[in-house]
């Protein structure tokens, strides 16, 4: 119920006239002091387990700050960064983050024909496109997973498969129960590869 609440807030706030509309101009402002540093400079991570956030859904990161700023999402960094933060904050930095192209990070390793082709193979009767989008890059609050670090993936997935890892709803941890990890490392590598 809690959460129907705040997705309808976050479906409220993106509808023009209703709210201000957001400045990313400001949000970039905002990002230089804290997040880039991890997150990377142009959005796209070069950390390992720290996920890039270039050209994800405007939505799909005020959703997820603001389940880090009510501790739903548990994550004690992002928990930290967001408590407190107030909704114009997050609606700047998510506009600044979307704005940003995305691509895949420059320690990406070469691709690996064969994991490549068994993601591939996994990914089509999964129907992971029809949330995901066909090419993979999300739309409103459902993530970009198209060139996103790989073992990044594997670990939201692992997590998902788990019940460890909270996010608005139970699709995701529908969509991957009884993936094998090897399984979850050919779809990461797939969708690593992927621009
Ligand atoms: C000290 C490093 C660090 C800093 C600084 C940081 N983050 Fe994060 N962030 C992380 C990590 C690690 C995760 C992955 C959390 C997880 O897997 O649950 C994350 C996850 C996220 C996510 C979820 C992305 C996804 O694909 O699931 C968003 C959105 C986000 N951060 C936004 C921000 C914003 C905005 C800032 C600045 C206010 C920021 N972060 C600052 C480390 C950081
Ligand atoms: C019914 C819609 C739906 C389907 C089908 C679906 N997803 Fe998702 N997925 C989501 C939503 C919504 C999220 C955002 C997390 C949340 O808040 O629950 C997500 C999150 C993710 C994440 C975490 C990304 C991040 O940056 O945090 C990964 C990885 C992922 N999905 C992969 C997949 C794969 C692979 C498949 C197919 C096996 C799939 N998804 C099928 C809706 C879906």
């Amino acid at each position: 119920m809690r959460l129907r609440l705040l997705a309808a807030a976050v479906l409220a706030a993106a509808i023009p006239g209703i709210a201000p509309a957001q400045d990313a101009r400001r949000g970039a402002d905002l990002a230089a002091q804290t997040c880039v540093a991890c997150h990377g400079d142009n959005g796209r991570s070069q950390t390992e387990d720290i996920p890039s956030l270039a050209g994800q859904p405007a939505d799909f990161i005020t959703l997820q700050m603001i389940l880090f700023r009510e501790r739903i999402r548990q994550m004690p960094v992002m928990n930290d960064f967001a408590a407190n933060m107030p909704d114009r904050d997050i609606e700047d930095l998510a506009a600044f983050f979307a704005s940003l192209p995305p691509g895949p990070p420059e320690d990406r390793r070469p691709r690996d024909a064969a994991l490549f082709a068994a993601g591939q193979a996994l990914i089509g009767p999964r129907h992971c496109g029809t949330c995901h989008v066909s090419d993979f890059g999300g739309r409103a609050q459902i993530p970009r997973i198209a060139a996103q670090r790989e073992e990044f993936l594997a670990r939201a997935m692992v997590e998902y498969r788990e019940g460890r890892r909270a996010g608005a709803d139970t699709q995701m941890n529908g969509a991957v129960v009884g993936l094998s990890n090897a399984e979850i490392a050919a779809i990461a590598h797939y969708l690593a590869q992927l621009d």
